[in-house]
């Protein structure tokens, strides 16, 4: 699957040991078969050693977690985007708040992923890094607040205006790259809200990979959609 289609949820797996191993493919059918029952845009961001065995297997768009800009060759334990292109992944995250970069890497990154017809997903913090982060024209930028991450506040209801400013800040930059939003995302409600305060679409992690019921905590995200 190339095509990551608007509103989208983006499903990260981060480290959790939930996904450790083949748990991973297990978590991946589940937003899978929600995807088709719902029509929803759903993609995937699997642990980084499960990134190829999940993508060969599911059929919706899946991301690696990261990506650094450097090139196949003498490059031991970096990620290429060669190597992601070739693992069927169709994009990547970059600069997720577990995992910053520095600046020239992740403009230099977005322009390798373009080369590769890999999608990114420059993630940023604040109001102001989501505007520079847009001048590298990366497909999305995700705006999350570090503190609200993981938590059960909803970047939505704590802060909203990050999320309407940030929408603002990028389309004055460049209207063709789409904002998402996340930290704290857990319920349908908020999946509206941040669609509501201009986003396109969120990102999120614990409120589906710590659920007890994986399934019914992302039928309850996307139902508002
Ligand atoms: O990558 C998504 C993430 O950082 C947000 O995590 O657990 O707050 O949904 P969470």
């Amino acid at each position: 699957m190339t095509e990551i289609r608007l509103p989208t949820v983006i499903v990260n797996f981060k480290a959790y040991t939930e996904v450790d191993g083949l748990s991973a493919l297990r978590m991946a059918e589940i937003c899978s078969a929600v995807a088709e029952e719902t029509g929803v845009s759903i993609a995937v961001c699997p642990p980084m050693a499960e990134l190829g065995a999940v993508a060969r297997s599911v059929d919706i768009p899946v991301l690696s977690q990261h990506v650094d800009s450097r090139k196949p060759g003498s490059a031991t334990g970096w990620v290429t985007p060669s190597m992601v292109a070739a693992s069927g992944a169709i994009g990547s995250l970059l600069n997720h708040s577990e995992h910053r970069m520095v600046l020239s890497d992740i403009k230099e990154a977005v322009y390798m992923c373009r080369d590769a017809s890999l999608i990114s997903v420059v993630c940023t913090d604040s109001v102001e890094t989501s505007g520079a982060a847009a001048f590298y024209r990366p497909d999305f930028i995700a705006v999350e607040p570090p503190e609200l991450i993981g938590g059960d506040i909803s970047v939505t209801t704590a802060s909203p205006e990050v999320v309407s400013n940030a929408v603002d800040a990028v389309r004055s930059v460049d209207k063709g790259v789409a904002v998402l939003c996340g930290a704290g995302v857990k319920t349908g409600e908020d999946v509206s809200a941040a669609l509501e305060l201009g986003a396109s679409g969120v990102l999120l992690a614990s409120g589906v990979v710590k659920h007890k019921d994986p399934r019914e905590a992302l039928l309850g995200l996307v139902s508002k959609i």
